[in-house]
């Protein structure tokens, strides 16, 4: 009996050195035979008690032996093996098969819509883009732009201030574009200036904290408000339709004089009357003025040679009007739900 289990022990030895698992399925039916929780080894181990004493400690060390045997085994084979089924799967992979498709992007629509056609419309006629600072100083915010000092527009309210500073602030408009322009440059001038600006607002459909406006400005020898009204009516007609009409009211900006704000017929109805235009057949688009004499002196230009026209316009309430966005929100959120319909806006 006991030189019979010897015997079992032996064998087993012999059949676990002369394993040679080649697969990954071979490997694992190898483990749990000889290694796993429920191997043959263990009921052997279990008979120790059948055997008589004097043999009872050799047979332990052949069950012993056939442990380590099994263990040599499988650390021998287990990288090739593993080596193996891995170069199996790559064989497996079809190389000449069409890739996945990759998701693409949209551009935003305030980008798509808005300031790149502003940008592009202008840019054809002379004017270069300028991008300047998000974080400004209080100087080329409001103070050249003869904004006074006790003007509501600087109340902390309004505007956000950087942290411990009365100074540096984000700037409320691109309108400070003006003045790092003019400071860094002599006329002939004749920039727009794309941007995003900050202003300290609840936010609700219709106001956010952060928008996006685009600037122009033009200074040179003998510019007249003509010219500023030419600019605009071609602008609207790029951008609106060559049907489109435009309409200047009086208005007043701290940093020109005169000061107009600009409509133009209505894009929806061409100007009989609709929702959009609440009726009136014509839509509010911006602000605009011959640059005052004290800008320009303030940014060290002759107001004696020189004079220039500017405007500016807030990009979100074209683009709602244009999309008949109801709110501003959705611009920000970046929910490519929302974002996804102007994939082919333009
Ligand atoms: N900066 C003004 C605003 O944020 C818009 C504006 C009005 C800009 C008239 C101009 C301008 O350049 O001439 O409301």
């Amino acid at each position: 009996m006991s030189i019979e289990l010897i015997d079992r022990v032996k064998h087993l030895i012999e059949e676990i050195k002369n394993s040679k698992p080649g697969t990954r399925e071979e490997l694992e039916a190898f483990r749990l035979r000889f290694l796993g929780a429920k191997n043959e080894l263990k009921p052997l181990m279990g008979e120790i008690r059948n055997i008589p004493d004097e043999l009872k400690k050799q047979f332990g060390q052949f069950v012993n032996e056939a442990k380590l045997a099994a263990e040599a085994v499988f650390e021998a084979v287990k990288e090739k093996v593993e080596q193996a089924a891995d170069e199996a799967a790559i064989q497996q992979i079809d190389l000449t098969a069409p890739g996945e498709p990759m998701p693409l992007g949209s551009r935003h629509p305030i980008a798509t819509t808005h300031m790149n056609r502003i940008v592009e419309i202008f840019s054809r006629i002379g004017f270069t883009v300028a991008e300047e600072r998000e974080i400004e100083d209080d100087w080329h915010n409001f103070t050249a732009m003869n904004t006074p000092e006790d003007h509501p527009a600087r109340d902390m309210q309004d505007t956000y201030y950087l942290k411990n500073s009365t100074e540096m602030l984000l700037r409320t408009h691109t309108s400070s574009v003006q003045a790092r322009v003019m400071t860094a440059q002599k006329p002939p001038i004749r920039i727009i200036a794309p941007g995003r600006v900050y202003r300290n607002e609840t936010i609700s459909a219709r106001s956010h904290c952060q928008f996006h406006q685009v600037e122009g400005l033009y200074i040179d020898e003998g510019v007249s408000f003509a010219d500023l009204k030419q600019t605009l009516l071609y602008f609207a007609k790029e951008m609106y339709g060559v049907n489109s009409r435009i309409r200047l009211r009086p208005s007043f900006f701290p940093f020109t004089e005169p000061s107009a704000e600009m409509d133009v017929s209505c894009f929806l109805c061409g100007g009989s009357g609709c929702r959009i235009c609440k009726y009136t057949g014509w839509v509010e688009i911006l602000g605009c003025g011959m640059v005052d004499p004290q800008v320009l002196e303030n940014c060290g230009i002759d107001s004696s040679r020189y004079s220039g026209y500017a405007f500016g316009m807030g990009i979100e309430r074209q683009a709602m009007l244009l999309h008949q966005i109801t709110d501003i929100r959705l611009f920000f959120e970046n929910d490519v739900r929302f974002l996804n319909q102007f994939r082919a806006a333009f």
